[in-house]
């Protein structure tokens, strides 16, 4: 886990950087085709006409980076606090508590790749974001190893669906392109399929979570309900701010 004060120390750089108060929007794959380079449109694979986003699909994709990149930064965290004291009641939970941070560490540096490139504003709410995300970890797993397992259940819950509900806008892209005998970007392309593997790996961690009884954590409602309640408004915050 030796890599996260350095992930953090980018994510810090990037949002203490002036020239990003706010996001350009008009960068690279998010521009509009007119000001491509030539260079730029020679690199795509197909001769389709590109499909150029509008600028609500610019600032769809704007919140959706900030917001995942935040996100990520979160789960590092949660797990970073709670796994000294899960592993140290459960030895035999090591490896699935590595397992699950080194994924979340990979998913960090994937956002914080693609906010850097696309030259998008990481979210101002960080510090208050990193507190209570330790804050979550810690709490959940001095609760005992089935509440860490229901913060983790409730979390990706949450965080599955948000990156379904982007899978499900780019795809709905994808469609409006083809109606035009258009084509995504293969940047956006590539982007969508890894919006779809770190779903998938988001929603592997809530399965860890209910095989290793989460359903048992004590109170299970009001503790699954107020984590999926806080990660929805840190998911609205992080989109605008
Ligand atoms: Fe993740
Ligand atoms: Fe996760």
């Amino acid at each position: 886990m030796e890599s996260l004060p350095v992930l953090r120390r980018f994510v810090l750089a990037q949002s203490r950087r002036p020239s990003q108060t706010t996001s350009p929007l008009f960068l690279d794959f998010l521009a509009p085709t007119s000001i491509r380079t030539q260079q730029t449109q020679r690199r795509y694979s197909s001769s389709k006409p590109r499909y150029v986003l509008s600028k609500q699909q610019r600032e769809f994709l704007d919140g959706a980076l900030r917001v995942n990149q935040a996100g990520e930064l979160a789960a590092t965290l949660i797990y970073t606090a709670q796994s000294p004291q899960v592993v140290r009641s459960h030895p035999h939970l090591r490896p699935l508590m590595k397992h699950m941070y080194e994924q979340e560490a990979g998913h960090l540096k994937t956002f914080n790749n693609m906010v850097a490139k696309h030259e998008i504003r990481p979210t101002a709410m960080y510090p208050v974001w990193e507190v209570a995300a330790t804050f979550l970890g810690w709490s959940t797993a001095a609760l005992g190893r089935e509440a860490a397992m229901a913060c983790t259940e409730a979390v990706e819950t949450e965080i599955g669906s948000h990156y379904n509900d982007q899978v499900r806008e780019i795809l709905s892209w994808e469609a409006d392109a083809a109606r035009r005998g258009e084509e995504l970007d293969d940047e956006l392309k590539e982007m969508l399929s890894t919006f779809r593997r770190i779903r998938d790996e988001e929603l592997e961690h809530l399965d860890h979570a209910v095989a290793n009884d989460s359903k048992e954590a004590k109170p299970y409602d009001p503790l699954v309900d107020v984590i999926r309640l806080g990660c929805r408004a840190a998911i609205k915050i992080s989109e605008k701010v």
